[in-house]
């Protein structure tokens, strides 16, 4: 078969679709004014600004228009959710999940140096997290749980929806009410957003994961959840991202949620067909696997896959070299050998991790894609395979 290019790392970041560029445009040429000035370059503006956080707030089902907030990114939405909340309400503790991206992962290793007490909950060997566990941890001083809707590494969708309900019947007996974060950076165009089903207060999310531009975010605050500001300096954006609107990317982000919203069943049954046929075509050719995503539970994008003997970064090199692109682990992760947070909460045996690697579909992905890499693989599988002496051990006793 002939050299392709096949982008298979659509979790670490999407193109940009080519309506949400044409709804940019204006606004970087046109419409340039500052949303705060009065004039009409800045009133034309803010009509933009208003209209995106109409249109967002209803695509996430949120009860009122200013329940959304526009951040810089998906990092960004999380610091200022769970740092926010920490500082403008009592208590000292958070409760979170062992596999959380590290946008929150490392705040809350940060917030723990910084004298606050936190608990990582552990998770099946799927990845689902342990709801009991969560109730267990409960204290008075607990201001927030965080936990992410589904996870980037493994695709794995936590149960949301049932962690709000048990919360919702906590918080009645209580007078200082925890709130509730949910990362939802991996699902924002891949699950339809109900922000008042899930039973949270707080929700981040990323243009980039879902055909938008790079550096905008956005965080749903339910209204009346206390958050502190982390920036100052001016009084956008309810206070708390303070700084002249980046409306071509608020603009090209709403746009984006919109389309990955009206399209979310095709989009999905397409990029499931295709997993499917990857994951089933992987187990056929390739000996000693490991699918580290549950099909039944998880984003429809996520094949998660260790292929034992290999070291993921040759095999991530080698499948480069061939024009496919992926990612071992997480993209954040990459570059670093430690292993997995998220494999090794899962159970993932050492050497089963060193071999991961993430493939994550996307729009642009169909069934020649597929039948490309099922075809490159195998061999490369093979190759680096040859090169470990524990597998030629292994093979010739
Ligand atoms: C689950 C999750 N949360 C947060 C982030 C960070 O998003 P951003 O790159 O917009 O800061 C990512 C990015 O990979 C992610 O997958």
């Amino acid at each position: 078969m002939k050299k392709r290019n096949v982008y298979l790392d659509n979790s670490a970041t999407t193109y940009v679709r080519e309506e949400v560029v044409e709804a940019m445009m204006p606004y970087f040429s046109d419409i340039y004014g500052n949303a705060s000035s009065f004039h009409q370059y800045g009133q034309d503006s803010k009509k933009a600004l208003l209209k995106s956080r109409e249109s967002f707030a209803k695509l996430i089902n949120a009860q009122y228009t200013d329940e959304v907030i526009f951040t810089s990114c998906g990092t960004e939405s999380d610091n200022i959710a769970i740092k926010g909340a920490l500082l403008a309400n009592k208590g000292n503790h958070i409760i979170t999940s062992q596999i959380e991206h590290h946008a929150v992962l490392y705040t809350c290793q940060y917030l723990e140096k910084n004298g606050y007490k936190v608990d990582y909950i552990s998770t099946d060997s799927t990845g689902k997290v342990n709801i009991e566990e969560i109730k267990n941890k409960i204290t008075n001083e607990t201001v927030i749980i965080s936990i992410m809707h589904a996870n980037n590494e493994i695709g794995i969708i936590e149960p949301i929806e049932e962690i709000g309900k048990m919360l919702k019947e906590i918080n009645k007996t209580r007078t200082n009410p925890i709130l509730f974060h949910t990362d939802a950076v991996q699902t924002a165009g891949k699950i339809k957003l109900d922000v008042q089903k899930m039973g949270i207060d707080l929700l981040s999310v990323s243009a980039h994961k879902f055909y938008g531009p790079k550096g905008v975010g956005a965080l749903y605050i339910k209204k009346g959840t206390k958050i502190s500001p982390l920036f100052h300096g001016g009084h956008h954006e309810n206070d708390l991202k303070p700084g002249t609107e980046n409306i071509p990317s608020i603009v090209g982000m709403t746009k984006a949620l919109e389309l990955a919203t009206k399209g979310i069943d095709i989009e999905n049954e397409k990029t499931s067909i295709l997993r499917n046929k990857l994951k089933d075509g992987i187990i056929a050719q390739i000996p000693e696997v490991i699918i580290n995503t549950d099909i039944n539970n998880s984003v429809s994008n996520i094949l998660n896959v260790s292929f034992n003997y290999i070291e993921g970064e040759s095999l991530l090199l080698m499948l480069d070299m061939e024009g496919i692109a992926v990612s071992t682990g997480s993209a954040c992760a990459s570059g670093s050998t430690e292993p997995s947070h998220v494999l090794k909460a899962i159970g993932a045996s050492p050497l089963a991790s060193q071999g991961t690697i993430r493939f994550s579909l996307g729009k642009q992905n169909n069934k020649e894609d597929i039948d490309y890499v099922l075809e490159v693989l195998p061999k490369l599988v093979d190759k680096v395979r040859q090169m470990s002496p524990v597998w030629n051990s292994k093979n010739y006793k």
